[in-house]
């Protein structure tokens, strides 16, 4: 391993992820956990002090990395946890089937490099009832900042230590074998090709695009031949948003509306997501947001 990715790269890795955007994400994502916890590609340990210790159990993390395993022992003392870290990748998690509450997974689904083995067994250690939380940078919405996440990929990547910059994250997650139950897209704060940020919740469903031989391989970085359009969301009689996340924040998406911090969120369609995924692959056009009920879901207990 070179000097560049044992001393400089974690320590990027960290202070990127240290961004006051990204911490209010994970404020929103983390407490969601619940009973046995697994958390794949760990990194420093940023999530730890976001565990609700009234929920959690205990708290498997994981990581191939050496370094980010070293940076995140020097955190987690300060848990309000139990953590265990173990060395390893997500395509090959040490832990034992249908044994785990919740599957958590931030800003790490764009760096796996086998992201449909990697999900797959996210699924498999998921028990009856568990769910997957998750918070990633992706695809953007524009089709300008698309352009931009393709052209820069390249440099992105290998300056970044394998993180793609416009990853289609709820296609993979859909076609990876879960449904996504409920999830929130918005620029963050910062530079919009590494700012578009996908937070949800999904379930496993029957099947992976590991079972399917026939179906499109997985192409890295997955973009889709057209721009994909982030549907509107659009606010749910009497929530109570405040001003959108994009006019408050500087950086929204225009046709979007969000409400303030942890209100008015995004339902997915709720239909067979796997199927659908499968129909239009790498597009997220064909989801149907603000059905009936929607609102409130899932997120911010
Ligand atoms: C950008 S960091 C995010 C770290 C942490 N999840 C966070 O939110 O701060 C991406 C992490 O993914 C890890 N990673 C890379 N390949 C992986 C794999 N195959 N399985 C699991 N984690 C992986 C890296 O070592 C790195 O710690």
């Amino acid at each position: 391993m070179g000097f560049y990715a044992k001393h400089i790269l974690p320590w990027a890795v960290n202070r990127a992820c240290s961004a006051k955007p990204n911490r209010r994400q994970r404020e929103k994502v983390v407490p969601l956990a619940e009973g046995r916890v697994l958390e794949v590609g760990v990194g420093s340990g940023l999530n730890f002090p976001h565990y609700d210790r009234e929920r959690v159990v205990s708290v498997v993390a994981v990581d191939p990395s050496a370094e980010m395993l070293r940076m995140a022992e020097s955190t987690v003392a300060g848990a309000p946890v139990d953590v265990d870290l173990v060395q390893a990748g997500a395509e090959d998690l040490p832990v034992e089937s249908s044994s785990i509450d919740t599957v958590l997974v931030t800003y790490t689904l764009c760096t796996i490099p086998d992201v449909f083995p990697a999900l797959a067994e996210m699924a498999r250690v998921l028990a009856p009832g568990g769910r997957l939380l998750f918070c990633e940078h992706g695809l953007a919405p524009d089709a300008s900042v698309a352009w931009w996440q393709r052209k820069l990929n390249p440099a992105w990547r290998a300056v970044g230590g394998g993180c793609n910059l416009g990853r289609n994250i709820p296609d993979l997650i859909r076609r990876g074998g879960f449904r996504i139950t409920g999830m929130e897209t918005m620029y963050l704060p910062g530079w919009k090709p590494a700012s578009f940020n996908y937070r949800g919740i999904a379930v496993p469903t029957q099947g992976t695009a590991l079972d399917d031989p026939g179906r499109p391989a997985p192409r890295d970085p997955p973009y889709p031949s057209t721009p994909v359009a982030i549907p509107v969301t659009t606010q749910a009689p009497g929530a109570t948003g405040g001003p959108g996340f994009g006019n408050a924040w500087g950086g929204g998406v225009s046709g979007m509306t969000m409400g303030g911090p942890g209100s008015v969120l995004s339902r997915m369609s709720g239909g067979p997501g796997f199927g659908n995924a499968m129909s239009a692959p790498a597009s997220v056009e064909n989801e149907t947001f603000g059905g009936p009920g929607s609102g409130r879901i899932g997120f911010g207990g």
